[in-house]
């Protein structure tokens, strides 16, 4: 049957959903699936549902990042149509989208993630930030790709910190842990091998552009870290993404401290597929081309 590979959308990580789409869409053309690719945005979410039916699409890849489509929306809507799609359902795409919802189902299981709390203006802010520590990290509740996120070091940066963050909705002021940044790709019941990211020093922590525009962002697989650590990050990655009932694929970010004590940062249910990104990555070092990690879950829609 024929699959639509669904990106772009109106999320403020719509360029990045593109990259993503069109990688996946061109992956699995390669290897002869009737695919077709699908902007979301063009289509619109009636225009989405007719297309469903015209073109008599089997299953959906679904390449969204951010609201809209990667935070069960575009999940509720095939769930009714009766239309397999990839990764997670919507509770769980709507539960990973928001980070409040994750760090207190996380909190309540007992594993590690920064203090943080939800601020409802900039004397808020200004104030959680005096409790928590500096420095602390800024950032809207429910995005994606370091979106209006910032690191603030003292009480001068905050005011500047919370509009950016604000333009996004929800606002969170979060405890900043210095360390190393980690992340662990999820495939079906396993994780993948974790990376060490090192955004170079111009990057105060790995931001949009460090991610995305940067050339000199590191990536260190293998991560380095002792093999008996790195077991336990894995666990800790497959432990928070069932928590929150994520299943099929997904990345599980972390900070290790001095200390070597993982916190969770966040989850993503449809992470980054572009050549930047870190699934694709961590596939690789097992020997899975992206091509072969596209139908790997693409195939999962039909278990
Ligand atoms: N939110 C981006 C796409 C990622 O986590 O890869
Ligand atoms: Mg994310």
């Amino acid at each position: 049957g024929r699959v639509m590979v669904l990106m772009g959308g109106w999320s403020a990580e719509r360029e990045v959903s593109l990259a993503s789409g069109r990688a996946v869409h061109e992956a699995l053309v390669s290897r002869g699936v009737d695919a077709i690719a699908v902007d979301l945005d063009q289509a619109g979410a009636r225009g989405l549902g007719q297309r469903l039916i015209d073109e008599r699409i089997d299953r959906v890849f679904i390449a969204l990042h951010g609201r809209g489509g990667e935070d069960g929306q575009v999940q509720a809507l095939l769930e009714l149509a009766e239309v397999p799609y990839t990764g997670s359902g919507m509770a769980a795409s709507a539960i990973g989208m928001d980070k409040v919802m994750c760090k207190r189902i996380w909190q309540g299981a007992g594993l590690d993630t920064p203090a943080f709390e939800v601020v409802g203006d900039l004397a808020a802010a200004r104030e959680a930030a005096g409790r928590l520590g500096w420095p602390v990290i800024v950032k809207p509740t429910a995005d994606g790709s370091s979106v209006g996120v910032s690191k603030v070091d003292d009480a001068d940066g905050i005011e500047s910190a919370f509009r950016e963050a604000a333009a996004f909705g929800e606002v969170m002021v979060e405890q900043f842990v210095n360390g190393g940044e980690y992340t662990v790709a999820i495939l079906g019941e396993r994780s993948l091998p974790a990376i060490r990211i090192e955004a170079s020093a111009e990057h105060a922590f790995y931001d949009y552009q460090a991610k995305y525009e940067a050339e000199d962002t590191g990536y260190r697989i293998p991560c380095g870290l002792a093999d008996e650590e790195e077991g336990r990050l894995a666990a800790a990655a497959r432990r928070a993404f069932a928590l929150i009932g994520a299943r099929g694929w997904g990345r599980v970010d972390f900070m290790r401290d001095a200390e070597g004590r993982h916190w969770l940062i966040e989850v993503n249910t449809v992470p980054g597929m572009t050549s930047h990104s870190l699934v694709p990555m961590a596939a690789r070092a097992v020997g899975m081309g992206f091509p072969e990690l596209c139908l790997a879950i693409l195939k999962q829609t039909l278990d």
